[in-house]
């Protein structure tokens, strides 16, 4: 069972089974968390019944089949389809992921789609992301530089450009940061690893010029000294990134600056 911030007061009530598509052979049991703030009422699992000789391959597709098709209530984020923006990212199969890109020959039996664990949510796979982009906000995702501005651009040789590898090409999905424990306990103080893989993308940028000040911000017993390298991060990360790796970094960073 995914972990879920559940309404307060509330439990998950049994849910509305939809009736299966009339002379649809080829079908897909689909589960999703529904929870409505306007309506009064519990959260609950709905049961759908996807034909899928008329439906794509992915997560997503069946999603958008369901609300063009059969309940337009239901409600999730997407927008790019290509494993770009973020956008869709939720609990499927116990798995947080991309719904766009995670196809659904890779989930054995029903599918069962949760929003991203332990987060509030705004209303059915819409979790609420506000203090999880105020924690990236407050890393200064951009490059600091106290030098006059070059007459064209910054440069950066070949060999500095790649160290950014594995760094920015995160899409700030909330996958890893909701699948760490840490942050599930301290998540109020501890920046988690999405937001701390970003501080570390700027602090080795060799163009930016403020990494003293940028290791002394996260000098702190929380925001980033509990991670304790559990993994769950680089595990589930849809596009194959390791933030614990970048903590780990930046740890050393610390330590090193120290001696
Ligand atoms: S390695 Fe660190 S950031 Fe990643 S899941 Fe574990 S505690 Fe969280
Ligand atoms: S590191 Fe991976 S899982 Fe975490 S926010 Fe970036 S893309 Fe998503
Ligand atoms: S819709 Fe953009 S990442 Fe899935």
């Amino acid at each position: 069972m995914v972990q879920l911030t559940l309404p307060k007061n509330s439990t998950i009530r049994t849910g509305k089974t939809w009736p299966a598509p009339e002379g649809a052979t080829n079908l897909r049991k689909v589960q999703i968390y529904r929870w409505n703030p306007d309506d009064g009422k519990n959260p609950s699992v709905d049961t759908y019944h996807v034909d899928m000789d008329t439906c794509g391959p992915m997560v997503l597709d069946a999603l958008i089949k369901i609300k063009n098709e059969i309940d337009p209530t239901l409600t999730f984020r997407r927008s790019c389809r290509e494993g770009i923006c973020g956008s869709c990212a939720m609990n499927i199969d116990g798995i947080n992921t991309l719904a766009c890109i995670y196809g659904m020959d890779e989930v054995k039996g029903d599918i069962k789609i949760y929003p991203l664990p332990h987060m509030p949510v705004i209303k059915d796979l819409i979790p609420d992301l506000t203090h999880f982009y105020a924690q990236h906000a407050s890393i200064m995702p951009w490059l600091e530089t106290k030098t006059n501005h070059p007459q064209k651009e910054w440069r950066q040789s070949v060999e500095d450009r790649e160290k950014l590898d594995g760094l920015y090409e995160c899409v700030m999905c909330a996958c890893c940061s909701t699948s760490c424990p840490s942050y599930w306990w301290n998540g109020d103080r501890y920046l988690g690893p999405a937001a701390l893989l970003h501080a570390y993308r700027w602090i080795i940028d060799s163009r930016d010029e403020a990494t003293g000040e940028r290791l002394d911000e996260l000098e702190d017993p929380f925001k980033l000294y509990r991670c304790h390298t559990i993994m769950n991060c680089a595990k589930t990360c849809p596009k194959g990134l390791n933030p614990a790796k970048a903590i780990a970094e930046i740890k050393k960073m610390m330590v090193e600056r120290v001696v």
